[in-house]
């Protein structure tokens, strides 16, 4: 009969028999395209999700070889550094002898280059430990009142050196918390460090320090360069140096404090957040859980400080 239609069952398979050339008919035969459109686009899906899915584990195995190489590798780096240092502290002792003016101020260099090398090592055996989940904390009741007492006097002579002023608004009886006392000093040092390269002469540097019920937060603003815009997702990229052009002090940095800082402060169960306004200045913000915290209980709230 004209018209009469027959659908079979299926999925994707389901075509639609037509005899005849009438609309219904017409619609039928768009409907088998449409179907068979979409089985070749499942079937395309298909093999890319199996390429993406080979894809992906090439990369997680490639993201362990360089994880286990930076481990290596700073490891290897590490023990000759420390002898190198150890050498040239006993050369500048004058163990080996009198040093002229001109020996000690090209020993002091040499050492200056063995600081910054360290640093560098440290850094990524840092990321290493923080990719594999692998770093450790020595956790025990910290000030962290004085960490940042610490932490704003060995910076001093820099910010003096470089015109910048600098307010420290911290109370005394900032609640202690539970954490890497030398861990924390490495971010707080980080975040100074970066508000004083940042910061154009004659600027100015603020410390504070926030207490809410379940958190305690530090901020330090400064007035400097600010970050633009577009460049805030890259900010925590590792060796991302944004807009070296803007850099104000000679800086050796390496473009990788913040990602080791933010990993150090999720280590404690906190989180860093940052504003910041190109040509304005920044402020980059540590919170820290307190009574019991977001993770599972690591962190108490102690009163104390002096
Ligand atoms: N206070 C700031 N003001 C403006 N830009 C900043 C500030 N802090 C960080 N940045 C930008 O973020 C980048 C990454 O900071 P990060 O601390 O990771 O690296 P760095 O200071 O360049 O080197 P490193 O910390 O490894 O010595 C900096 O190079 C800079 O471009
Ligand atoms: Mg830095």
């Amino acid at each position: 009969m004209e018209g009469t239609k027959r659908i079979s069952e299926g999925n994707l398979d389901q075509r639609v028999e037509t005899t005849s050339v009438d609309e219904l008919g017409q619609l039928a035969e768009t409907f088998n395209t449409m179907s068979s459109n979409l089985k070749n686009r499942q079937e395309e899906l298909s093999k890319a999700h199996q390429q993406l899915s080979s894809s992906y584990q090439e990369l997680r195995h490639l993201d362990e070889m360089k994880s286990e190489f930076m481990t290596t590798a700073s490891h290897e780096l590490q023990t000759p550094l420390s002898a190198l240092q150890a050498y040239l502290e006993t050369f500048l002792k004058g163990r080996y002898g009198r040093l002229s003016k001109e020996q000690i101020r090209r020993l002091k260099m040499m050492e200056g280059s063995i600081g910054r090398l360290t640093k560098f090592v440290d850094q990524l055996m840092d990321i290493a430990r923080l990719e594999k989940g692998k770093l450790k904390l020595e956790k025990k009741p910290v000030m962290l009142n004085q960490v940042l007492k610490d932490v704003v006097q060995e910076c001093l002579p820099l910010i003096k050196e470089s015109n910048l002023s600098l307010t420290v608004e911290i109370p005394e009886d900032f609640p202690m918390i539970i954490g890497d006392e030398g861990r924390l000093h490495q971010v707080v040092g980080n975040l100074l460090s970066n508000a004083i390269k940042f910061t154009p002469d004659g600027g100015k540097i603020f410390i504070h320090t926030r207490i809410s019920d379940k958190t305690v937060a530090v901020s330090v603003s400064d007035t400097g360069v600010g970050i633009p815009k577009e460049d805030m997702p890259k900010l925590f990229i590792p060796f991302h140096k944004l807009g070296r052009s803007q850099l104000l002090r000679s800086s050796k940095g390496l473009g990788l404090g913040l990602i080791v800082a933010k990993g150090i402060v999720e280590q404690h169960g906190g989180r860093i957040e940052v504003v910041s306004e190109k040509n304005k200045g920044s402020t980059f913000t540590c919170v820290f859980p307190v009574e019991g915290g977001e993770r599972d209980g690591q962190w108490a709230n102690i009163s104390g400080g002096r």
